[in-house]
């Protein structure tokens, strides 16, 4: 794979400022795609036609469409955990058969569809109760994917959510489930054991705390009916006392950070509804669809993905913002980012040589006009670039303010005409010439002056419902897929987190006072005297 190349078709075409390609009055309609009814804007890049065709020639030399063959088929693509990858089989209610290992999963995907939706109409309709009557409120207890998925998606379809309230305890910081525990009833509640190994720490730990919390108030031997688990690892959860009827399972081929479509998707499915679930899984489906479908160039995720290699590889800029401008999504980039980090952000190809380009971008964001008044004064105005992904919906949900929707649209796209145009000394100059003179004009008009030629692309949907959100995160999911792919890693295992996990474990009796701090460095060693001297 030539990057060199790559790098120097970007510079070259980077010289031309992006406002000047909109002297090609096709340059919006060609420098974008459609999928369904969502519509992916690339134009406000510097992305010329050249550039283009040399990514598509690298995507061919890639053989991606062979590789996604590989990951649709089963095959066991993520080689370092000897893993087929298939969450997308969990979005194909009825459809077509998914094979693993020459078996097809889907009576197996389509059999725990199904308990979950007995499960939940049961929890929703009150006949399945709990000690103190009906499930009032559902705590799911989980991190990273066993989180960020439900977690996001309950807020962002908030104008669906017709079940039991939903809360989401994550972090091992007591102070996390104690607040969240300190104004529910734990007779009336519901408890989700949510973690694919039923090891991680923070969530059994949390999951204990709640287990006494319940325990101290129903018994503990009345607490069973209390909890739920969903996890891959059967045997944990019955060690920890939740029976196999109360476990909705799911195999080793859903990574974490794609099992939001699955049994990690309850709390979820409790909030909105089974057949809104549905629909949201449907969304995610439409988008496998497309992807396997298209010609690269009319391929949302592809182009997602080339334009994402334009700007990190080709350009060198280290970061993506995400930025969705509806506040319910405000939990997106914290998902992205897991969903792009965890995936991309590796040193070594499959080969476990060293990658010869850099790895995924850091990725974070925030909703748009909250963003605005915070971060944006550098997006603008700062020496770095920071190419922007804006998010926005046609339509909102509240028709009787539909005034501010209005707003918030005009905002996202001021934004990136905003980021692209810039305003020039001249401009800036002009606009103060009444308030000021001489070289204090000068000096005063340089600090309003934008540097403008700033990337962004835009996301456009009608509006956000659970099948365009459904759409929207199989779309990041196959961009995350084609960018690994090309880059040469295996988007799909996590080494990278272990290290920091094993010396949690051996430093915790250190913190503890049960051992002493020889042997490690001294600045961590200070650490923690520090907070021997302070802990109390
Ligand atoms: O530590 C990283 C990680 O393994 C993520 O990949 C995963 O989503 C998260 O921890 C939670 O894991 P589990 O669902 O097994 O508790």
């Amino acid at each position: 794979m030539n990057w060199d190349r790559l790098g120097k078709a970007a510079h070259k075409a980077a010289e031309t400022p992006i406002i000047e390609r909109f002297v090609d009055p096709n340059r919006a309609r060609e420098f974008a795609v459609e999928a369904g009814d969502l519509l992916f804007d690339y134009s406000k890049t510097s992305m010329d036609e050249a550039g283009r065709s040399l990514l598509l020639e690298m995507f061919d030399e890639a053989a991606i469409p062979l590789r996604r063959q590989a990951m649709f088929g089963g095959e066991s693509i993520n080689e370092t955990e000897r893993r087929a990858v298939l969450h997308t089989a969990l979005r194909n209610p009825g459809a077509a058969p998914a094979m693993v290992d020459g078996q097809d999963v889907m009576p197996g995907v389509l059999g725990t569809l199904g308990r979950m939706e007995t499960f939940v109409e049961g929890v929703r309709d009150g006949s399945i109760r709990v000690t103190g009557g009906k499930v009032t409120d559902v705590i799911n207890i989980g991190i990273g994917g066993s989180d960020l998925g439900p977690a996001m998606a309950a807020l962002a379809l908030a104008p669906y959510h017709d079940g039991p309230r939903c809360h989401f305890v994550s972090n091992v910081d007591a102070a996390h489930v104690n607040d969240i525990l300190l104004p529910l009833r734990p007779e009336t509640a519901l408890v989700i054991v949510a973690s694919k190994t039923f090891t991680t720490i923070e969530t059994m730990t949390n999951a204990d705390t709640v287990r006494k919390w319940i325990g101290e108030s129903v018994g503990d031997v009345d607490s069973g009916s209390h909890f739920v688990a969903l996890s891959s690892a059967e045997d944990r959860a019955s060690a920890f006392g939740i029976g196999p009827e109360r476990v909705f399972g799911f195999e080793d081929w859903v990574g974490g950070r794609y099992s939001v479509w699955g049994p990690i998707g309850l709390s979820l499915m409790i909030a909105i509804g089974p057949e809104a679930f549905r629909s949201f899984l449907s969304g995610g489906h439409a988008m496998d669809m497309h992807f396997q479908a298209a010609p690269p160039l009319q391929n949302m995720p592809v182009m997602l993905a080339l334009t994402g290699l334009w700007h990190n590889q080709g350009l060198g800029y280290a970061t993506r913002a995400i930025l969705p401008y509806e506040q319910r999504m405000s939990r997106l980039p914290a998902y992205l980012q897991q969903l792009e980090m965890e995936s991309n952000g590796k040193g070594v190809s499959m080969n476990g040589s060293e990658l010869p380009v850099h790895s995924g971008p850091v990725v974070w964001g925030e909703p748009g006009t909250n963003g605005q008044h915070a971060f944006f004064q550098l997006i603008h105005q700062g020496t770095r670039v920071v190419p922007c992904e804006f998010m926005i919906g046609a339509a909102g949900h509240e028709d009787a303010l539909a005034h501010q929707h209005r707003l918030l649209v005009a905002n996202c796209l001021a934004q990136s005409e905003a980021l692209m145009r810039g305003r020039t000394l001249s401009e800036a100059t002009a606009m103060l010439a009444d308030s000021f003179s001489g070289e204090e004009l000068e000096r005063q008009a340089r600090h309003r002056v934008f540097p403008g030629n700033r990337p962004s692309t835009t996301l456009a949907y009608p509006s956000l419902t659970p099948f365009v959100l459904g759409q929207i995160l199989a779309l990041y999911e196959h961009r995350v897929f084609v960018e690994g792919a090309m880059i040469g890693i295996n988007s799909f295992d996590q080494w990278g987190v272990e290290l920091g996990k094993a010396l949690a474990r051996d430093l915790e009796p250190v913190v503890s006072g049960e051992a002493d701090a020889g042997g490690k460095d001294a600045s961590t060693a200070q650490l923690v005297s520090f907070v021997h001297r302070h802990a109390g």
